[in-house]
């Protein structure tokens, strides 16, 4: 996964209520609605995080929500689930993710997706997790993040992990 460079003049920020929010289309509605209607709510209660990626003239060029959460031991692959404890194991949320479509093809997702997992790597220094989960909206949106490690969970089609040890790599390369 490259690092997450973006174009000179651009910028990743917390998402606030100046931003153009209604404008942004990714092709995917929900993704889209989440954006519009919901994440600035969900931020305000401390329920998920969303940052904007800004273009050079301040458009919405994506967007991703991390949040917290904890998964069963249970439903665990054998792999991961070795030497830990039998309990609920927390674990860190990549919400949602979004390219506007004007700049989908670019790159962008991919960075954007390097860019959230390095927050999620940061934020593990301060609170630990075991994993990075995330659910799929459709089928093409499991094809994007199988390409960078993320596994499916035993039982759930649309539910993908990325075991720390992997977000570690990706992260900072170790
Ligand atoms: C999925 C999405 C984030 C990808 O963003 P993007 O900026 O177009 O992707 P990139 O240009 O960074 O592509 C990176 C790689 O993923 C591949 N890719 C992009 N979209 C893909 C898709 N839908 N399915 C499979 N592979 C995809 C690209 O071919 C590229 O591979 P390559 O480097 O081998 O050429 C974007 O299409 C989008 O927002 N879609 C609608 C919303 C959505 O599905 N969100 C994800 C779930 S919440």
């Amino acid at each position: 996964m490259s690092g997450p460079r973006f174009p000179e003049g651009w910028s990743i920020e917390l998402l606030d209520r100046s931003h153009p929010r209604q404008k942004f289309k990714s092709g995917n509605g929900d993704v889209d609605q989440w954006l519009k209607k919901s994440a600035l709510q969900s931020l305000k209660k401390h329920l998920t995080t969303t940052k904007v990626l800004l273009d050079d003239a301040c458009n919405i060029a994506g967007y991703y929500s991390l949040a917290f959460s904890q998964i069963d031991f249970s439903d665990l692959p054998a792999d991961l689930a070795k030497k830990l404890p039998r309990r609920q194991l927390p674990v860190s949320v990549l919400a949602w993710l979004g390219v506007d479509q004007s700049f989908q093809g670019r790159g962008i997702g991919q960075r954007l997706l390097a860019t959230s997992l390095v927050d999620c790597y940061e934020a593990s220094q301060t609170f630990a997790f075991i994993a990075v989960i995330l659910d799929c909206v459709d089928t093409q949106a499991k094809r994007f993040y199988q390409q960078f490690d993320f596994a499916e969970l035993p039982g759930y089609p649309m539910r993908l992990y990325l075991p720390f040890k992997s977000l570690e790599t990706l992260a900072i390369g170790g």
